[in-house]
Formats: C-alpha cells, sequence, structure tokens
C-alpha cells in the first residue's frame, strides 16, 4: 500500500489543469481552461477544466471528475495507479508500507525488468538507427517494407546486432544482475558466458497498458529454417502471455473514440495499420484470445473486429475465444483479408481509405461467418451437419443476458433458415444447452459451499486477493454510496440542528443495515463511524483510510475510486458554473438514501431474470420478460419521482 505521507505529498501537489493539460490541449477562459475532449469526436471545444474545483466537466459528453478520476478514465488506470503516475509526473518518491517480504521481493524484481528493458529498448533502437550493422541490414529491410521512420520511432522499434553477446556486454558493464537479465529472455547463458539472445533480430517492444516495456518480440531477418521467425519473452513476473494484447498502449484512445477494437494476429499488422491512420487495433500474437486478452478489450469496447487471413488457420485459431467473448456480452465481427495476404501487407497493396472502406463492407457477423464456413466444409455429409447444428446450438447458448435476449432470438431464426431447420426445434437445442450449463453451474455452487465449510472448519485464509475480489465484484452500489456520503459529508451541517452524519443514522437504523447491507465491511466502517461519532469524536475518511484492518482500509480507498457522477439534473442548476459534490452534498445524500430504496426492485430484477435464464417454455420467457419490462417500467418511474423530490 502506498503510505500515508505519499498519498498525502502527492495530493497537495496536484494541479488539474497540468494533469490533464498532458493529454489535451487546453486554453484559457476566464477563470477556466477549455480543450477538446479526449473522451469523445468533437470540434469544438466543450471541455472544460477548473483549477479552482479541481475537476474537470466535458459539456458536449458529459464526462466529469477530478484529476485522478481522469487518469482513471482515460488511461484505465487503477487508483492505486493513478496515485503512481501522479508521484512519477511531481518526482515523488513513493513509500510503500504493509508489504510483505514477497510482494517487495516480487516488486522489486519487476521493477528491475522494467529497467533492464528499457535499457534494452534503447540499446536496440541506437543499433538500429547509429550503428552502419544497424542502418544496412535492419533499417534498410524495415523501410523495404514500407515502414516510415515516425512510425518505427513511435512503436520503439529497434535491432539487436549479430555479434554474439554486444549487447550482454553493454549490460553487465551498466551493473544488470545477470540473473535478472536471463530472466528478461534478452540474454542466455551459453557456454558460462552471457549472450544475445535476440541476435540479428528485429525488436518489437511490448507495452503494458501504461506504456512501460514488458517484453520483445523479435524477429528474424534473414529467413532462416533452422530458427523460429519469432522469439517471444519468456513468462515472468511482468510478461504473461495470456494478459498481453499488442499495440493496446498506442491503441486504446483511438478505440475507445470509435467505440471499436480491430484485433490482428501480428506485430507488423498493428505497426502497419497505425502508419495507415488505422489507430483501434491490436494483436493477440498469432494465438487464441485468451479470457483476460477479452476482459482487457472489454474495457474499452463491446465492439470487436477480428481481421485474418483469409486461409482459415488463422480463424481456427481465433475462434476457440468466441463462446466466451459471446458471453461476456461482446458483439464479434470478422473480415477476412483475401489473397493470401494479411492486414500488414493488404493495407500497403491497396493503400489506407481503400483498405477502411474494404473493412466497412467486408465486416460480418462472426457466429453467422462460422456458420457458413462449416457448412460448405460439411456439403451434404450428414454426420457433420448434425454435429454442426449442435455446436452452433452451443454457441448460442452462451447467450444468456436478459439484454441480449432479442439477439438470440435473432440468431435462432438466422441459422435455422441456413440450416434449413425448423426453428422451434433449434430452439429446444439451445434451451438443452442451456438448462446443461445451469446444472453445471448448480453443481458448482454446491462444491462451493462444500468447500467453503471445509474452508471455514481448517480455519484456511483464503487468499487475500480472493477475499477482496469476492468483496468488490458485487454489485453493492447503494451501500457503498451511503458509506461515501458518510465518510465524506458526515460532519457537514444538514440542518439547523443536526449533522449530515446524524440525518444519515436517523434514517437507517442498525436494524436496515443487516437487512439491507451484504457486506460485513461496509456494516464495520458505518457501526465504526457511529461509535466513534457518539463518543464525541468527528471522523473523517482518513480515520478508514488507514485503518488497521486492511481490507476495510482498500474498501474506503476503492469507495473513493467511484466515478465522480454529475447526473444530467444538475446541470440545469449549473448554469455554466461546475457546482462540485462538496456544493451539492444534499442532493447527494438525500438521493443516496433514496435509492436505497430501489435496491429491492433491482433485486427482483435479477431474480427474474435468473428465472428467465433458466426457463425453456416459451411461455413462462414470455412472462418473465413481461416481469422484466414491468419491473424496469416501476424502476424508472421511482427514479424519476425520485428526481421530482429531490430537485424540486
Ligand atoms: P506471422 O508469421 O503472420 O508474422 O505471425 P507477422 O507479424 O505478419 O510478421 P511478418 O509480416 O511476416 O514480418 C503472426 C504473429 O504470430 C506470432 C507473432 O506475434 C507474430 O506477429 N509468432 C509468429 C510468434 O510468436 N512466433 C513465430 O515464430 C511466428
Ligand atoms: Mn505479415
Amino acid at each position: 500500500m502506498i503510505s500515508k505521507e505519499t498519498i498525502q505529498l502527492i495530493q497537495n501537489s496536484i494541479k488539474i489543469e497540468e494533469i490533464v493539460g498532458s493529454f489535451v490541449n487546453l486554453k484559457r477562459r476566464g477563470s477556466n481552461l477549455l480543450g477538446l475532449c479526449p473522451f469523445h469526436n468533437e470540434k469544438s471545444p466543450s471541455f472544460t477544466v477548473s483549477p479552482a474545483k479541481e475537476i474537470y466537466k466535458c459539456f458536449g459528453c458529459g464526462k466529469s471528475g477530478n484529476s485522478i478520476g481522469f487518469l482513471m478514465d482515460l488511461e484505465k488506470y487503477s487508483y492505486v495507479e493513478a496515485l503512481k503516475w501522479l508521484a512519477n509526473k511531481y518526482n515523488i518518491g513513493v513509500e510503500e508500507t504493509e508489504t510483505t517480504p514477497e510482494l517487495k521481493l516480487y516488486q522489486q524484481s519487476s521493477d528491475s525488468l522494467f529497467i533492464i528493458n528499457n535499457f534494452g529498448q534503447k540499446f536496440f533502437s541506437e543499433a538500429l538507427f547509429e550503428t552502419e550493422e544497424g542502418q544496412d541490414i535492419a533499417l534498410s529491410y524495415l523501410k523495404e517494407r514500407g515502414f516510415r521512420e515516425d512510425i518505427i520511432k513511435k512503436f520503439q522499434l529497434g535491432y539487436n546486432p549479430e555479434t554474439g553477446d554486444s549487447f550482454a556486454k553493454a549490460a553487465v558493464v551498466s551493473q544488470f544482475n545477470p540473473e535478472l537479465l536471463q530472466k528478461s529472455g534478452l540474454v542466455v547463458l551459453r557456454d558460462e558466458k552471457l549472450r544475445d539472445n535476440y541476435r540479428g533480430r528485429i525488436i518489437f517492444p511490448i507495452h503494458n497498458q501504461s506504456g512501460k516495456i514488458s517484453g520483445f518480440g523479435a524477429r528474424l531477418i534473414k529467413k532462416n529454417d533452422k530458427a523460429p521467425k519469432y522469439i517471444n519473452t519468456p513468462e515472468n513476473e511482468i510478461y504473461v502471455k495470456s494478459k498481453i494484447l499488442y499495440g493496446s498502449y498506442f491503441a486504446r484512445m483511438a478505440i475507445d473514440k470509435a467505440d471499436e477494437c480491430l484485433l490482428v494476429e501480428g506485430y507488423t499488422d498493428v505497426v502497419s495499420l497505425h502508419q495507415a491512420g488505422v489507430e483501434n487495433v491490436v494483436a493477440s500474437g498469432g494465438t487464441s484470445l485468451t479470457p483476460d486478452q477479452l476482459r482487457l478489450i472489454k474495457k474499452y469496447t463491446n465492439n470487436l473486429t477480428i481481421i485474418y487471413d483469409g486461409d482459415g488457420a488463422g480463424i481456427k485459431a481465433a475462434v476457440r475465444g468466441m463462446d466466451l467473448a459471446l458471453e461476456e456480452g461482446l458483439d464479434v465481427k470478422l473480415v477476412l483479408i483475401p489473397d493470401n495476404e494479411d492486414p500488414d501487407s493488404y493495407v500497403n497493396k491497396i493503400g489506407p481509405s481503400a483498405f477502411k472502406a474494404f473493412i466497412d463492407l467486408n465486416k460480418k457477423d462472426f457466429v453467422i461467418f462460422q456458420l457458413g464456413l462449416s457448412l460448405k466444409e460439411a456439403g451434404t455429409d450428414s454426420v457433420k451437419k448434425s454435429a454442426i447444428v449442435n455446436r452452433i446450438a452451443e454457441t448460442i447458448s452462451k447467450i444468456t443476458k436478459a439484454e441480449h435476449f432479442t439477439k438470440r432470438q435473432d440468431y435462432i431464426q438466422q441459422v435455422s433458415e441456413m440450416l434449413k431447420i425448423e426453428e422451434a426445434g433449434l430452439n429446444d437445442l439451445v434451451n438443452k444447452f442451456i438448462r446443461e450449463k445451469i446444472q453445471k453451474e448448480d453443481n458448482r455452487e454446491q462444491t462451493n459451499i462444500i468447500l467453503k465449510k471445509e474452508d471455514e472448519l481448517s480455519q484456511v485464509q483464503k487468499s487475500e486477493g480472493d477475499k477482496l475480489d469476492s468483496l468488490f465484484n458485487k454489485d453493492e452500489f447503494q451501500e457503498r454510496a451511503i458509506v461515501r456520503s458518510l465518510l465524506e459529508f458526515g460532519l457537514k451541517k444538514w440542518n439547523e440542528e443536526i449533522t449530515v452524519a446524524e440525518y444519515i443514522f436517523e434514517q437507517m437504523d442498525e436494524n436496515d443495515l443487516v437487512v439491507m447491507i451484504e457486506n460485513t465491511v461496509l456494516i464495520k466502517i458505518i457501526n465504526n463511524y457511529r461509535d466513534l461519532f457518539s463518543r464525541g469524536e468527528n471522523p473523517t475518511k482518513n480515520d478508514f483510510l488507514y485503518f488497521e484492518d486492511e481490507i476495510v482500509s482498500r474498501l474506503v480507498i476503492s469507495l473513493m475510486d467511484t466515478q465522480t457522477e454529475i447526473s444530467s439534473r444538475w446541470k440545469e442548476h449549473l448554469e455554466g458554473e461546475i457546482l462540485t459534490r462538496n456544493d451539492l452534498f444534499k442532493e447527494e445524500v438525500t438521493s443516496t438514501l433514496s435509492y436505497f430504496k430501489l435496491r429491492k426492485i433491482k433485486k427482483l430484477i435479477d431474480e427474474n431474470q435468473k428465472e428467465l435464464e433458466k426457463s425453456i417454455d416459451e411461455a413462462d420467457q414470455f412472462l418473465f420478460l413481461k416481469t422484466h419490462v414491468e419491473l424496469k417500467m416501476e424502476e424508472q418511474l421511482i427514479t424519476k419521482r425520485l428526481g421530482t423530490v429531490i430537485f424540486k
């Protein structure tokens, strides 16, 4: 954990205009600053930064928040990552507390690996641009392939000379630890000597989400049947292959803006498309998509477009992750590149604008495409055909979220037409798979309960990570909002007589807490607050931020992570002025308490949704859908009513 002192130092140094200004070109306009919004496409600036209030707000798309929120939103940083970014910007040494010795060692070795990789990148870039060998062999090769110098520099490409150990020597002179050097994959030990691992190869640094180099891909220049075309960094603390999406650091803003992520296979595809002005592109590294990679994509967008070579082999590789993508609610499209070209060679052949037009024109729904492909393969073979029916039904059965229900029905209709089978029959088959899945899950739940009991019995502490995950994954927005209001506004005056804390406690007695709040840590915070308060102390969030129980302090940190949302209603109050949550705390407390009452409806919706997912009878499904709609309407009604109460 980052120490209290460090956080305070960071907080004291923050100037929002400097932080936002690192990403957005800002011009002063009165007491505020104005620029083009980084969160949506706009021609005239409506993105406002208020240094006095330490917040930003876009009057075009409505995004708003403070400095840390800005970094978390734009760069997709966690709270801690955002703090570290700020510490780095303001040259504040980060002091971490309460780390276990193992964690400390792990962090030290991660830090060192990043430093080694950074050193490596500089060395290889210099070798590419500044040495004769680099220029003659590598730079000329890259240029021959059509890569411009600015793009080579942007992606920090480099070259590892053919001399057996020029990098290893430089690294040893710089006193890097030999073991860590080997761990980084940049050098290998051969005949008890450190030698370069990527001799005579073009180097593609692989950047993580925050732009640090976590590994490399190294490509042979000359064709060589004995050696692999690419060597990649071995798995280590900072290079975990299943989590890597090449290019994601350079693509993140473009993906956000386009609300679409293009997925290609290779490093060179990413670099070439960037050069062509297509920047919302990442590469999977030639393997099937992993759950971690899908999750990373889903952080930015729900629309994934896979661009693969038309030979089929690549598609098969991509397919494996597809059921998972559907389950996660991703909309997956596919474009095949013709004529044995890959995206890199194709964009070079037909040019940027033709390439973009080609992609837009040839996007096909992935599930439908996959079916067409298998049907062609099967021909008239009826055994193969029935296998296809089963497979596609299973794929469709992965779509279980209520909001995607119509999509599922659309698929069933389209697919039954393509397969020339009865729609009802396919529907039954899909339902069979759903039923099986639920049974499996029920079994798993049973097993989980048993395991949990065993856990409790043997008093084995689950790993802290698991505990925290289960803590934060629950949908407990309202509960958290109450605690946040309490911590932030508790000491303010509610009216002449009572404080906000007293008002909240008046509205919610201890019984309510236990019934309505599932998370015992939140209850603990509230009760602790009440205790402190009744003892005449003035509790603030700092009392909990540095609470001796780390679970509590972590929860409070994550509460502060919560985005500062300014509702559209508030806009009417704004009249050009930016009001902060501090100005509007009464509204926030009232609405927080009121929304708490909406929880019951949400619970009902959830329960209904589960029933809907389980139901296989069409009449039942219709009823559940109807209930879903009714509950949703009721939810809206209450929301609206709350609106008039709060904002009359
Ligand atoms: P490709 O062979 O299509 O390479 O492999 P490429 O990136 O298009 O390279 P060029 O255009 O021939 O120079 C696609 C991806 O598969 C991984 C790499 O990530 C590569 O970018 N790969 C391929 C390996 O990791 N190792 C290999 O030996 C080959
Ligand atoms: Mn290629």
